[in-house]
């Protein structure tokens, strides 16, 4: 009936990963947390029960939460978090969106292990514009420490050191089988012989850039971030955290098992290389990973169809990282909290920045950009960072944007924007903005409220790296927040 209701416990579990225990905050005991099954334009209704000692908040990544803000989930940004023993309904519609996005914890780094996907079908009747595949499997590459990831972070915060890496990389919550260990198999999948499967790849790793791959087999990208993309044929994905891709994959090879591996980009630090444990399935001898990082990192994704991105007037801003050298006055700052505090607000107020800035040190103070609601806006997001060699995997809330241009060194305004793709760019809701180089973005601000944007290299958001649109309300029919549910939780 176009309502899909979940119901969400927040609870301890123990896990045992890499021969070793620990207690992680899960959603009803699962790691990864329970795939979520939708359709396009239904209504979906989470209960959320908080039932650790920790505060919570959920964020629907890549839901566009048109005029439901509330809803939203960043701690602080848009909710208050719902403390422990409290309650919280959210409840949005998929309006227009379908294919492949996912969700996770968005306080604190509660994500590490406080995630799953969220599929969100076509309208019954309504084909995939590629041959229907024989099946679907969702798959979630994550991150495991061995250690409780809520002390590493506030050491790191404390010493002002980097956090320790992960120890492994995972697959659907596996790492690869570890010698030694019972019943601690890496993710198995079996398929058929000359089938062709649907994976929906979920990128929901902390702090890492990940290469995927099957060995011996090509996969074809026909989705990013729930948009359909031209088909893109590739022997190994690059996904970062926050992105999601779908691909289709023949099985067009002989019978046996293929290595199925996650491999990182790079690992930060890179003065302390480690070698991790890397989830993989299938014969070791075959060892596809030695190779991937040659591979090119931005594959040249378009849009299935032409998509004119609303050209004419736009506001245009010049935004530029200061992660690594933190001049001052420049985007992104370090700045700890956006506020932290928000108030409860009638509807017809969406600044919400204004009132909580009051209540930081000047230094912290941020009023976020403003937008005027439906305006055009375009970002030219600049990479000045000189030591890291990582991509950053920017992350807006609450809108798709169009990548209509990229390149490396500096944004040149007078002849870069003549190469803009303003036919059949990709449209997406995080983008990586190459190291040492620009990514210029598009969008409508058609969804009055407050709106989240940053890194997603966990480690970058906590550092700073974040900062938020305040889009005002309109006087059209459609042009406002609406009002905020009763259960919103209080700070
Ligand atoms: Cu997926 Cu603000 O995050």
């Amino acid at each position: 009936d176009g309502i899909v209701e979940q119901g969400t416990q927040v609870v301890m579990k123990n896990a045992t990963r890499l021969c070793s225990t620990k207690p992680i905050v899960t959603i009803n005991g699962k790691f990864p947390g329970p795939t979520i099954y939708a359709r396009e334009d239904d209504t979906v209704l989470v209960k959320v029960v908080n039932h650790v000692k920790y505060n919570v908040s959920i964020h629907w990544h890549g839901v566009r939460q048109l005029r439901t803000g509330w809803a939203d989930g960043p701690a602080y940004i848009t909710q208050c978090p719902i403390q422990p023993g409290q309650v919280y309904v959210y409840n949005f519609t998929l309006t227009g969106q379908r294919g492949t996005l996912w969700w996770h914890a968005h306080i604190l780094w509660l994500r590490a292990t406080v995630h799953g996907a969220l599929v969100i079908l076509p309208k019954l009747g309504v084909p995939y514009p590629f041959p229907r595949p024989h099946m679907e499997q969702v798959i979630v590459l994550g991150e495991w420490w061995k250690s409780d990831t809520e002390a590493i972070i506030n050491e790191a915060l404390k010493s002002g050191l980097a956090p320790n890496v992960s120890d492994a990389h995972t697959i659907n919550g596996h790492p690869g089988p570890v010698q030694g260990c019972q019943s601690q198999g890496g993710f198995n999948f079996k398929v058929e012989q000359g089938n062709t499967y649907l994976l929906r790849i979920v990128n929901a790793a902390l702090n890492e850039e990940l290469f995927f791959k099957i060995a011996g087999h090509q996969l074809t990208v026909v989705e990013v971030d729930a948009v359909y993309t031209k088909p893109f044929k590739t022997d190994t994905i690059v996904i970062a955290p926050g992105q999601t891709t779908n691909v289709l994959l023949t099985t067009n090879r002989g019978t046996g098992k293929y290595l199925v591996a996650a491999s990182p980009f790079m690992d930060a630090p890179i003065l302390k290389p480690k070698l991790k444990h890397l989830p993989c399935t299938g014969p070791t001898q075959d060892r596809p990973l030695l190779v991937l990082h040659r591979q090119p990192r931005n594959q040249p994704l378009r849009h299935l169809r032409e998509r004119e991105p609303r050209g004419g007037r736009f506001q245009q801003r010049l935004l530029r990282d200061a992660q690594d050298l933190s001049p001052p006055g420049t985007f992104l700052q370090h700045k700890r909290r956006l506020h932290r505090r928000f108030p409860r607000e009638a509807p017809g107020d969406v600044q919400l920045h204004r009132h909580a800035a009051g209540e930081l040190r000047d230094d912290e103070r941020d009023e976020g950009v403003q937008a005027r609601v439906n305006s055009t806006v375009q970002l030219v997001l600049q990479d000045t960072g000189m030591i890291a060699p990582e991509n950053h995997p920017i992350h807006l809330h609450g809108f798709n944007f169009f990548v209509i241009g990229r390149g490396i060194g500096n944004f040149d305004p007078k002849k870069d924007p003549k190469k803009f793709n303003l036919v059949d760019p990709v449209e997406r809701n995080t983008v990586g903005v190459p190291a040492g180089g620009w990514t210029a973005i598009r969008f409508r601000a058609d969804n009055p409220g407050v709106w989240f944007m940053h890194c997603h290299l966990e480690i970058h958001t906590t550092w700073g790296l974040k900062m938020a649109f305040v889009v005002d309300n309109g006087k059209g029919p459609n042009e406002s927040l609406l009002p905020p549910p009763s259960d919103l939780p209080e700070c």
